[in-house]
């Protein structure tokens, strides 16, 4: 049989080819009726997804939980550390076993950097990595891609602006590179202290992919197709009174968009950088862009489940 998806492990975007992308969007699509209810699937009775949630998280875990089940499988696990053996003393490794002992694939959240790697060598059960730290959250990108695509009907020539902390913000690390496969025109909009990190750029560069960076945003906003914008992630910062400096660097309303031609897409959750008065405009594609969370997890896990087969 000819493997189409040939990961095991979903840890970086950058595990992926632009082919594999592709594959994955396709069959989000395919499973956009049984994420939203309207016919129903069992290409995974009987599977149990094992869930290791030591971060906070609303979409990310419930999209997860909702795509399994949608799917006829089941999910076990915990969020929080609190509620794990973890905060009895026990390793992450020994914890990780008892996960690949109870179920069929693990998805991980962590808040250090290169935790889902680190899993994949002790288990033998597909990893699938819902945020490492600062690092990577690619099952993220995945359904931030979907919705640009769903919105636009292509990805590439587009003017793409991400917007907020570009430093500590694991969803736009994956994303920018993720565009820089689909030929996406990119413009990194932070404060000078919340940069695009040095590594990403240079990734970049190396693929010869074109980026401008600034720290305000009348520069881009009328050239761009979508913003997406993110939050201060206020519990990775060393210091607190550096948070408290910046916050609020960025706020996008109706005002300053009004007669635009782009979409605003955000991960979520908001906290002051999107005004409400945004949310009932034609502007507003970031709950849309959480509800892809389901169809895009489905595809990801009928896929890697299925090629442990
Ligand atoms: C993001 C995350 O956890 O990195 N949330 C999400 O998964 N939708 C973004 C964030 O927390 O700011």
């Amino acid at each position: 049989m000819i493997k189409i998806f040939n990961l095991n492990d979903v840890i970086s975007i950058k595990d992926f080819q632009k082919k594999d992308i592709e594959f994955i969007l396709k069959e989000t699509e395919n499973l956009e009726k049984v994420a939203r209810s309207e016919e129903t699937s069992e290409e995974l009775a009987g599977k149990i997804l094992g869930m290791m949630f030591f971060e906070p998280s609303t979409r990310t875990k419930l999209s997860f939980e909702t795509a399994m089940k949608r799917l006829g499988g089941d999910c076990v696990g915990f969020a929080g550390s609190a509620a794990s053996s973890v905060s009895k003393g026990e390793t992450l490794a020994d914890t990780s076993k008892m996960f690949e002992s109870y179920s069929d694939a693990i998805v991980i959240r962590h808040n250090l950097e290169g935790t889902a790697k680190f899993i994949t060598d002790v288990v033998d059960v597909p990893v699938i990595n819902a945020g490492d730290g600062a690092g990577q959250h690619p099952t993220q990108t995945l359904l931030d891609l979907y919705t640009i695509k769903r919105n636009f009907d292509k990805i590439k020539g587009l003017n793409v602006a991400l917007i907020g902390d570009l430093k500590y913000g694991r969803t736009v690390h994956s994303l920018a590179q993720a565009l820089g496969m689909f030929d996406a025109k990119m413009s990194f909009v932070s404060p000078n202290e919340l940069k695009m990190p040095k590594e990403i750029l240079h990734d970049l560069e190396k693929c010869n992919v074109k980026f401008y960076e600034t720290n305000k945003v009348k520069d881009i906003i009328d050239e761009v197709d979508v913003l997406y914008v993110t939050r201060i992630q206020k519990e990775r910062f060393p210091d607190e009174e550096e948070y408290t400096k910046i916050k609020g660097a960025y706020l996008i309303n109706k005002d300053l968009i009004k007669g635009k031609d782009l979409i605003v897409m955000h991960p979520l959750p908001r906290i002051d950088e999107i005004a409400n008065d945004v949310d009932n405009t034609k502007y507003n594609k970031y709950f849309e862009q959480a509800f892809y969370g389901v169809p895009v997890r489905m595809a990801i896990l009928k896929n890697i489940i299925r090629n442990k087969l």
